[in-house]
């Protein structure tokens, strides 16, 4: 059986590293961790200290004993274009001479500077034409990535886009009928990766620039805290001098998690109004972001729609060398790692 990599889910709050055993039985964890990035080490998706990324890598393989240096990782936000086109029908061999001219039509860089990918979705549509997801990477943005990668004496074998990988990993994970509709929110720091998926497919993604971040920005502003006290804060662990949370970390919660769930409700509406197929089932949360309990209910008075947080592992037999606890209580930053461990190093 092929070895599939090692994913590594480079985040701007922190690094990720899953490595799975796929057997007959199923997958098997072998290893999980996080090693957490200052702010600014990462912003709007570029690396800012491509050094203290490096650094970060090479702690958690330390750490976790890693020896294996195939790994997967994923790039997201205002670097990648996700489009579905129509072009004339064509065979394999002019569609992959072709695409790069038919790309220039719907992507907003010049051809030169972004890699391109593609998959047919369908041969023949409606109008004759043949329709293809198209995917669009600045060039600057993956030799970035794929930089760190091998200054950690790593091997990049597989540069995903995060939504996908999000995608793949829930996949492995619940079982979808061809006509479940779920509404995947991939909720980080920085970014958030919506991914509205029917059976296998995905009918609409987009990146979204909020997450966690606000929370902590706004805590920080209005109760006039340094961020490691809003962050503390936020996650709720912290206690002030009178060891009491003040009551207004609350309210500024409640109030970001309005504002966020308004966010993804519009692209939502946007779906419903521009797709053809307009039912949606639930809405499935990850990423670290997803654990504030706020955003889940903002989300779900908006939606009017079940909210529910994803479990990573939820089909994984877990090590039992491996802390369990810390499994579960970072299972939803673990989305996107575990949809890359799934990769093998061949994979286009
Ligand atoms: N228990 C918690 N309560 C509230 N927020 C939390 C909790 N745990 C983590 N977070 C928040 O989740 C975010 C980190 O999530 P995640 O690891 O998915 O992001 P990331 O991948 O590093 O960032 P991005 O993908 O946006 O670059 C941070 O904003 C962090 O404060
Ligand atoms: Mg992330």
């Amino acid at each position: 059986m092929a070895r599939n990599c090692i994913g590594l889910d480079i985040g701007s709050s922190s690094i990720k590293a899953v490595h799975l055993r796929k057997s007959k039985r199923g997958l098997q964890l072998q290893a999980f961790g996080m090693e957490p990035l200052m702010p600014q080490t990462i912003v709007d998706g570029t690396i800012m200290d491509q050094s203290a990324v490096v650094d970060a890598i090479r702690a958690l393989w330390n750490r976790l004993k890693l020896r294996r240096k195939d790994v997967a990782i994923a790039i997201a936000g205002h670097s990648v274009i996700i489009k579905k086109i129509s072009v004339p029908a064509m065979s394999n061999s002019e569609l992959a001479e072709q695409i790069s001219y038919e790309a220039e039509h719907h992507i907003p860089f010049a051809k030169d500077d972004v890699e391109i990918d593609y998959e047919v979705i369908s041969r023949h549509n409606a109008n004759g034409q043949m329709d293809l997801l198209l995917v669009a990477a600045k060039k600057e943005v993956v030799a970035d990535y794929t930089q760190v990668v091998r200054d950690a004496s790593l091997q990049p074998m597989v540069v995903d886009v995060a939504a996908f990988t999000a995608q793949n990993g829930f996949e492995a994970n619940y079982e979808l009928t061809p006509q479940d509709t779920v509404v995947l929110v991939n909720v980080g720091a920085a970014i958030s990766n919506i991914n509205i998926i029917r059976g296998q497919q995905s009918l609409f993604t987009r990146d979204v620039t909020i997450g966690g971040n606000s929370f902590t920005e706004e805590i920080q502003k209005q109760l006039n805290v340094s961020q490691d006290e809003a962050e503390a804060y936020k996650v709720g662990g912290s206690y002030d001098e009178h060891g009491v949370v003040p009551q207004e970390v609350e309210r500024v919660i409640e109030g970001v998690a309005e504002v966020i769930a308004g966010e993804f409700q519009r692209s939502l509406d946007f779906f419903l109004a521009t797709s053809a197929d307009t039912n949606v089932d639930r809405i499935c949360l990850a990423g670290g972001s997803a654990k504030v309990v706020a955003l889940h209910r903002a989300i779900e008075r908006r939606s009017h729609l079940p909210v529910e947080i994803v479990d990573p592992w939820r089909r994984v037999e877990i090590d039992p060398k491996l802390d369990a606890a810390y499994l579960n209580a970072h299972a939803p930053e673990a989305l996107v790692g575990l949809g890359l461990a799934l990769r093998a190093p061949n994979d286009k």
